[in-house]
């Protein structure tokens, strides 16, 4: 037995009280098992080692002056250590999938609940990862009692509470806040292209402007973003988006707002074909304003790829490949996130159920958390991407 894995008494203590509070994990490096460490299963600081294999994802990002990260779930971070080690390995930004939206904070009109964002908070902190925000104004996953509760008159007092004190919170600790997601919907029919949300039918299109005076207030320090989908692809669908988005981009700046960044979600389609073209200008445009730009949700639906494993993961990798290679020609992009890092753990699962019944691998590491070609391809999107100077 290699000589590092004679336990001391004390560890042998450890390890049998590990298994009550926590879950020892046996860590396989090349010469053999290097540690056995007790991963306590609810302290976000409990340390662990972590695979070292060839530069990881953050580490290929930032030699280009990039940010790699990733979402995640708290429960899924908390329970699962395989899933904690392999998302320190690769990661430099947490952003919690879940746990910062008005639903899990909001139990109850008067009350906050910070438990389950807070761990998220101390577990970023704990292995040095930056922790982004998502997201202080949005349409959806609002707490049961919003509806019968908010209205025209109080939504104002409402919507600035929220913010002041969530982003207030956080305040020094968060290195972006989608201030507003998903404020934009064409087919709406509103002039500026506005969605129809409770936001704007009680505060009409200023609660925007609004949301990030009060977010800067509270937190000077954070990036603050506008939050989007829909931008990526060629069909007219996609240029009225376009417009409309940088029509709202263009009046926020124009009337100061303290506005920092567009997240570009980038749920992308695997069987979606473009040069990208029009995004590559729609880029530059924003750019042109002064405005960072975040990847950041970023992943590839394989719904409708064929049902082999290997031509599937190709047309992901494919997909991946050509659609990092195009943005970060950008200097303006600054972060790449993915929505999520291994198969077993994507909201795609439960919103895009394939018709053969086959898992969905829309990921960088595949549900045993092995790098898949998509891990590959974005590697190798991060070694030819053009330098860039650290953007905060
Ligand atoms: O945690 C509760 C659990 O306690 C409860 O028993 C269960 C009952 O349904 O719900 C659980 O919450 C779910 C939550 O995910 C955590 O798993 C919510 O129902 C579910 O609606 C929520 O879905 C999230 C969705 O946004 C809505 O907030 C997805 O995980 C998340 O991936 C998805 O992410 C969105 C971005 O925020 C915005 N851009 C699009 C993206 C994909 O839809």
């Amino acid at each position: 037995m290699p000589k590092n894995l004679l336990l001391t008494r004390r560890q042998v203590i450890w390890l049998s009280l590990g298994t009550f509070t926590g879950l020892a994990v046996l860590l396989k490096g090349k010469d053999g098992y290097r540690n056995i460490k007790i991963l306590a299963l609810d302290e976000p600081s409990r340390s662990f080692s972590v695979i070292k294999k060839e530069e990881s994802l953050k580490e290929r990002a930032a030699a280009k002056g990039i940010i790699y990260g990733a979402a995640a779930q708290d429960a899924d971070l908390r329970l699962k250590p395989k899933l904690a080690a392999h998302f320190v390995q690769e990661c430099g930004l947490l952003v919690p999938e879940w746990s910062l939206k008005w639903e899990p904070l909001r139990p109850s009109p008067d009350r906050f609940d910070f438990t389950a964002a807070d761990w998220m908070a101390e577990f970023a902190q704990a292995h040095s990862l930056l922790l982004r925000g998502h997201t202080l104004v949005w349409h959806l996953s609002l707490p049961p009692w919003f509806k019968d509760t908010v209205n025209r008159q109080n939504a104002e007092k409402f919507l600035v509470e929220h913010i002041e004190k969530v982003a207030g919170h956080y305040a020094g600790k968060m290195h972006s806040w989608d201030v507003v997601n998903e404020a934009i919907h064409v087919d709406d029919g509103h002039p500026d292209g506005l969605r129809k949300t409770p936001w704007l039918e009680f505060l009409g299109p200023d609660y925007i402007d609004l949301a990030y005076r009060v977010a800067a207030r509270a937190d000077p320090k954070a990036l603050l973003v506008y939050n989007e989908f829909g931008v990526e692809y060629d069909e007219p669908k996609y240029d009225k988006k376009r417009a409309a988005i940088l029509k709202l981009l263009e009046s926020l700046k124009s009337k100061g707002t303290p506005l920092h960044a567009l997240g570009i979600q980038a749920h992308l389609s695997g069987s979606a074909n473009s040069d990208y073209k029009k995004l590559r200008n729609f880029l530059s445009d924003v750019a042109s304003l002064g405005l960072q730009i975040m990847i950041t949700e970023l992943d590839v639906l394989d719904e409708d790829l064929p049902s082999d494993i290997a031509a599937r993961d190709r047309l992901v990798a494919k997909a991946y490949e050509d659609f990092l290679s195009v943005v970060l020609e950008e200097p303006a992009v600054s972060t790449v996130i993915t929505w999520g890092l291994s198969d077993a753990y994507t909201y795609h699962i439960k919103t895009h159920r394939r018709a053969d019944g086959m898992s969905v691998r829309p990921l960088p590491l595949d549900a045993d958390f092995k790098p898949k070609l998509a891990w590959n391809a974005i590697a190798r999107a991060f070694d030819s991407a053009p330098r860039r100077r650290s953007l905060k």
